[in-house]
């Protein structure tokens, strides 16, 4: 369930016009829908009601301050990953401990920051970042909340460069290895056991490997409650996919259903890390058509966004929905390619796509791209990444503006010897 939908023949973010917003704005440009990132987060919390569930949402998935701010509003917490979301997520209102700390490679710098700030736990990967956490803590003078990451081997059933959950992947700590562990961190001065952690994988579209995953954690846990370590919190990490194409995957009601028993029968508190499935089809991109061309092989239709702006068709083959944000009338359908302006063959938001025929100078709206869209923006090509809007209801507002050519070498001087 999204906000964007036609209105006379115009593609409208809730009340407002896509048109005249690109007109204001410029493109390329993201624009999230409030109404649906609400409407996301209160169906996803809602889900989990009876258990004991903290949601905190996946700051990588899209970290502008407006998102943060509204997720915390709602009263969900934050997961990240490093210290710049650590910075974001207390900058946005996201208090302290609703705040969790995933990843492979934490800096010292990094686990001090969390540590003063008082963060809810560390989800720790390896035997190395548990002792050096443990260090941090002791020149702090404080104790770590920590959990251990376990990487439960199952198959999250997506695309590889997104699963996390398989034995080769670098995630985590193994079955034996995260029980040999607690055993070591029970014994350390400056680490507290919270809890257990996972994240198999991301745009899972089954409710199986979750099951699964819980399924093995329990087994640990249990394990370890015999051996005299008893934890309290069991952060089952994100995951649920959404739909780009014709994916179904399941609701929150039928991925919160399908793990309830298990965690009711634990009595754990549960920390979810949703990003995706919060703000995926929240969000879209806008972009212009540049120039139509066509080729012996192919119609490619240029625009003015590019694997920089959105890398995920290049990156992972993903499919998105494009739209032309103007509905004409007996405007026809074409195979095309629709392609950025950077120098790579890989450089596409779509290939051979049977689409509206759009023209130079026409709008359209990449669809789905509140996920993994700006977060991973670069500017490559020296290309200045696009602006993000927020709407509310006829409201809209720039929630960052666009970057300038003069910000891209902010930074850059000559060595002495050539100035
Ligand atoms: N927790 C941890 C520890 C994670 O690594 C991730 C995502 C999440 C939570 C949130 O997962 P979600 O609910 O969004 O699936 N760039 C890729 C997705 C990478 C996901 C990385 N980890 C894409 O565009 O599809």
């Amino acid at each position: 369930m999204h906000h964007f939908a036609y209105r006379d023949g115009v593609l409208h973010a809730e009340e407002v016009n896509l048109a005249e917003l690109a007109g204001k704005v410029g493109t390329p440009t993201y624009v999230y829908s409030q109404a649906t990132l609400t409407r996301h987060f209160q169906v996803f919390a809602q889900a989990f009601a009876g258990l004991e569930a903290l949601v905190c949402f996946s700051v990588k998935a899209n970290s502008n301050r407006a998102v943060l701010a509204l997720m915390a509003s709602l009263g969900g917490g934050a997961d990240i990953v490093s210290g710049g979301e650590l910075s974001r997520a207390l900058a946005a209102g996201v208090p302290p401990d609703k705040i969790v700390y995933s990843g492979v490679g934490k800096a010292m710098t990094e686990m001090e920051a969390a540590l003063t700030a008082g963060i809810l736990m560390f989800n720790i990967e390896s035997a190395q970042e548990l002792a050096l956490l443990n260090e941090t803590a002791g020149r702090l003078g404080v104790r770590a909340p920590v959990s251990l990451r376990v990487n439960p081997d199952v198959d999250a059933r997506t695309h590889p460069k997104i699963t996390t959950g398989l034995a080769k992947n670098k995630f985590g700590l193994d079955m034996q290895r995260a029980f040999d562990q607690y055993q070591q961190a029970a014994g350390l001065a400056h680490v507290e056991l919270k809890g257990v952690s996972c994240h198999i994988g991301s745009q899972i579209t089954q409710v199986e490997p979750f099951a699964d995953a819980v399924g093995r954690l329990e087994v640990l846990i249990q394990r370890l409650r015999d051996a005299g370590i008893d934890l309290s919190l069991l952060d089952l990490g994100g995951g649920l996919g959404i739909t780009y194409r014709n994916e179904e995957p399941p609701t929150p009601g039928q991925y919160a259903a399908a793990l309830r028993e298990q965690v009711a029968r634990l009595g754990m508190r549960l920390v979810l890390e949703p990003g995706r499935v919060l703000v995926g089809n929240a969000g879209i991109l806008l972009a212009r058509v540049l120039f139509t061309k066509d080729t012996p092989a192919k119609h490619f239709i240029v625009v003015d966004a590019a694997m920089n702006d959105l890398v995920r068709p290049a990156f992972y083959d993903s499919y998105h929905h494009i739209l032309p944000v103007i509905q004409a009338n007996g405007r026809g359908e074409v195979k095309a390619d629709v392609v950025g302006p950077i120098c790579e063959t890989g450089d596409f938001l779509a290939r051979d796509r049977e689409m509206a025929d759009l023209q130079r100078g026409e709008l359209m709206a990449v669809m789905s791209a509140g996920a993994y869209g700006f977060v991973m923006a670069s500017n490559y090509n020296s290309r200045p990444r696009p602006a993000e809007v927020m709407v509310h209801g006829d409201r809209w507002s720039v929630v960052r503006r666009r970057e300038t050519v003069a910000e891209l070498m902010r930074g850059e001087s000559l060595p002495d010897w050539m100035a």
